[in-house]
């Protein structure tokens, strides 16, 4: 039987985020995520966190952004994920890490969550150029067979300034929480 007095731990969401045009936007993401009950902390790429206002993000958070690894003996900055969203995705961080490339902490983290069977999803930003290229596809039914819940944003027109108007940032909680009850 249940215990009505236990106290239910939130779930904890890591936010990837990834150099892209709408990076500076994730506060979105956090608010909505806060707001549905979610603990948050933010890792960002080291190209994605010259996009973000770190200070604004940490207050909103109450952690640490990671971006680079910790020495060996520090201690974690973060508690450990119940669930990933990757928004916004780049081009280039899909395509390593399909590829299994992990020379990022983002990645590095992307590349072992598979193994540990934490639900992932990833909103992929990028132009119609980018993602007309060929290891795109591929990347993406890579990450499909691994389970990666992906998001519907119609890439863009490159050189046209972007869709961020069109960007459901929300999107990557509806496709998480339907999955945080089924993990072992
Ligand atoms: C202003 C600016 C905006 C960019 N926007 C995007 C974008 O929306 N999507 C994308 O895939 N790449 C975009 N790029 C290119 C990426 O920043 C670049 O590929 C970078 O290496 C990605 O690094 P990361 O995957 O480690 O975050 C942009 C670059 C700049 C300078």
């Amino acid at each position: 039987m249940t215990d009505p007095t236990a106290t239910v731990k939130k779930p904890f969401l890591y936010v990837v985020v990834c150099a892209c045009g709408v990076a500076a936007d994730v506060g979105r993401l956090i608010t909505a995520a806060l707001q549905r009950d979610w603990g948050v902390g933010v890792v960002a790429t080291p190209q994605g966190l010259t996009f973000l206002d770190v200070a604004a993000v940490q207050e909103q958070t109450g952690h640490p952004v990671r971006s680079a690894w910790r020495a060996p003996g520090e201690a974690r900055p973060l508690p450990p994920a119940d669930a990933i969203a990757v928004a916004p995705a780049s081009f280039n961080t899909i395509n390593k890490w399909a590829a299994g490339i992990s020379d990022t902490l983002a990645l590095g983290i992307l590349c072992e969550a598979y193994g540990m069977g934490v639900p992932t999803a990833v909103l992929p930003y990028l132009n119609a150029a980018q993602a007309a290229h060929p290891a795109y596809a591929r990347s993406l039914e890579v990450l499909r067979e691994m389970n990666v819940m992906i998001g519907t944003y119609e890439p863009h027109r490159p050189k046209a300034g972007g869709g961020a108007d069109r960007f459901r940032w929300e999107e990557a909680l509806d496709l998480l929480e339907p999955r945080l009850g089924r993990r072992a």
